[in-house]
């Protein structure tokens, strides 16, 4: 099998959640600290070696453009005024990966995000992370699924226990065990189902790696709920039906770590508490102000 060295990214979505704040600006530019959501996310693509990152963009996401641009104006000035750690940080951006755009003219889904990618990705397996979906830069896990896809084939996604009161909100997975304690194969998935109806409380989150067969999957997805093109439809075919020897068969991850969904206002409100905390120039400061905080907040 080639090896994985394709990121796509998609960050075509409305960002309804997150309104009046992403009429304008996309929401995976919202900061975590001083960096924008995104960048976090290139930054742990790169760190599992896939230096080729092709957004799935849309409508009102230049500012995105931009930010993974050069910016010679103000890098002059940085450089004029012997700013060199600000340079760097303006610079690191640009030069982490080799960054491509695809736009998605209609969110019409995340699975028809993914199908655009077609046409760069070609006939090799590939990624996928979500441009709002924050992994903790401590809790890295791209390799592990890399490592399973190695050994099992086909595709894997990354999936997250949650509380039966949230799984509406997410995919919901059947599985079956394997040898190994953190990996599942994945038998079934039911988007947003009832906790009643879900098949676990295993949540399907913003990390996967596919089996090129996906598109052609993806091409024969009918829309389903919400009227989109559903990823996890398409998941649910390479699990079912589609042969492992055309790419078929769906392996999971069981992720144990720290998450934010940045999309979401309490999850990206957390993400900035956290990542702020740990921070070694800014966390004692912070933590002192929020110990006095949260002392002064009675119940
Ligand atoms: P979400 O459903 O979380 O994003 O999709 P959204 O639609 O922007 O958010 P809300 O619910 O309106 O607040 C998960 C990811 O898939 C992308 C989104 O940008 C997000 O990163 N996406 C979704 C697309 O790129 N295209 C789509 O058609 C749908």
């Amino acid at each position: 099998m080639s090896k994985v060295t394709c990121a796509v990214v998609p960050v075509a979505g409305y960002g309804t959640r997150f309104l009046p704040a992403t009429k304008a600006t996309p929401k995976e530019m919202l900061p975590v600290v001083d960096k924008p959501a995104i960048q976090y996310v290139v930054e742990e693509a790169v760190a599992a070696g896939l230096h080729d990152v092709l957004f799935i963009t849309g409508r009102s996401k230049r500012a995105l453009e931009d930010h993974f641009d050069d910016s010679p104006e103000l890098e002059a000035e940085l450089a004029k005024q012997n700013k060199s750690e600000l340079l760097e940080k303006v610079k690191d951006p640009s030069e982490l990966a080799k960054i491509h755009f695809v736009r998605q003219g209609v969110p019409k889904g995340l699975g028809h995000a993914v199908s655009m990618a077609k046409e760069h990705v070609g006939n090799n397996p590939f990624a996928v992370l979500l441009g709002d979906d924050l992994i903790d830069p401590r809790d890295f896990v791209l390799d592990d699924m890399l490592k399973v896809q190695a050994e099992h084939g086909g595709s894997v996604v990354l999936l997250m226990e949650v509380d039966p009161s949230e799984i509406h909100l997410y995919g919901s997975a059947q599985v079956e065990k394997t040898d190994k304690e953190n990996v599942v194969k994945v038998t079934d998935l039911v988007e947003k189902p009832n906790a009643k109806d879900a098949p676990s409380n295993y949540a399907v989150i913003g990390r996967y790696l596919f089996d090129p067969a996906v598109f052609e999957v993806l091409e024969k997805t009918k829309p389903g709920k919400n009227g989109e093109i559903q990823l996890t439809d398409a998941m649910k075919t390479l699990a079912k039906d589609v042969k492992k020897e055309v790419g078929g068969g769906l392996h999971a991850v069981i992720f144990k770590g720290r998450r934010y969904d940045t999309g979401d206002k309490l999850s990206y409100l957390q993400s900035v508490v956290q990542l702020a905390s740990e921070r070694e120039d800014l966390g004692p400061a912070f933590k002192k102000w929020l110990k006095t905080f949260v002392n002064n907040l009675g119940n």
